[in-house]
Parts: C-alpha cells; sequence; structure tokens
C-alpha cells in the first residue's frame, strides 16, 4: 500500500495589473462575454474568452434553461463554439470570470468539473496545454498552467478498450 498525493500547482496575482497585456485583454473579452449571459434563473452571469493558436479569440456566456439541465456553462459554449467555427486549431487560453447584481464576486471563479472535463478533451486531443485565468470581478487571479492540473485522474479514452 502506498499514498500519492495530487498537487494543484497556480499562480495566484494580487490583480489584473500583474498580468502581461495579453493575459489582461483577454480577461477583458470574458468580462465582455459575462454581459452576454442568459442567466434569469441564478442571476449569476459568467463569461469565458479562449485565445487559439491563430490568434481568433471566442467568447461564450452561460445561457440557461427553465428545464434547468438543458442550460450550458459558459466554458463549454466558448470551447464547443470555437471548436465549431474553426475545427483542429488547437486553444492557447481560456479565461473565465463571472458577475452577478446580487453580490461583488470578489474571488476567482472555479470552472465546475463537467467544464473541467471538455476542456481537458481539448488539451489532449491537440497536445497542447490550455492556460487558464480565473478571476472575479475583484480580487486576486489565479493562472493554471493546464486544464490536467484541475482534473488530476480524469477519465480517459484509452479506458475504453484494451
Ligand atoms: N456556470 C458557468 O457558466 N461556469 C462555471 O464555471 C460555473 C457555473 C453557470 C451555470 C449556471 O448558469 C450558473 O453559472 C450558476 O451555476
Amino acid at each position: 500500500m502506498k499514498k500519492i498525493e495530487l498537487k494543484t500547482v497556480f499562480i495566484e496575482y494580487n490583480s489584473l495589473d500583474e498580468l502581461t497585456q495579453d493575459d489582461r485583454g483577454l480577461v477583458l473579452l470574458a468580462k465582455e462575454a459575462a454581459d452576454t449571459a442568459y442567466a434569469p434563473y441564478s442571476k449569476f452571469h459568467v463569461g469565458a474568452a479562449l485565445k487559439l493558436e491563430n490568434g481568433v479569440c471566442i467568447k461564450g456566456s452561460n445561457q440557461e434553461n427553465v428545464a434547468y439541465p438543458s442550460g450550458l456553462c459558459a466554458e463549454r459554449v466558448a470551447i464547443f463554439s470555437a471548436s465549431s467555427q474553426y475545427p483542429g486549431i488547437p486553444v492557447n487560453t481560456i479565461a473565465i470570470t463571472a458577475k452577478t447584481d446580487s453580490f461583488k464576486v470578489d474571488s476567482p471563479i472555479t470552472p465546475c468539473g463537467s467544464c473541467r472535463q471538455v476542456l481537458a478533451e481539448y488539451e489532449r486531443l491537440f497536445k497542447k496545454p490550455i492556460r487558464v485565468i480565473l478571476t472575479g470581478e475583484t480580487g486576486s487571479v489565479y493562472v493554471i498552467d493546464k486544464i490536467e492540473d484541475l482534473l488530476p485522474l480524469s477519465f480517459k479514452a484509452d479506458k475504453l478498450k484494451k
């Protein structure tokens, strides 16, 4: 028997001011995307912006539905949109943020498990790490080198066959 430890390593910046201009630009696109959320039920507006390897940026926001599970998170709206408009082009970075009228989102939003699973699939497909930038409306910023770091021991295609 042995004990195995899995660690998530990421960088915390004090604010957006500490990011590079490129990364700050992507966060601003994610903030723009949050304004396009359709979130009448949760009132929680999430925005995601992806930068592709060809330089194109794609935005997505959460889209809710009265049949709650039919809605989709901002991250998946963004990556499915990117993959359908630019199939085969790897993703370089994703920025994710959120806002709500009910309170100040004063710490970084962290993606749900389903979004991590979906992002991980594209990371593996392209054999290229997808950097992740997480922010709230205010407060610190987390930067993670790759999706795999956010989803250790994930379910992978190699388990489907022997
Ligand atoms: N949501 C996202 O869009 N991304 C996340 O990472 C977490 C949650 C959405 C789903 C739902 O529309 C609302 O936020 C509240 O859960």
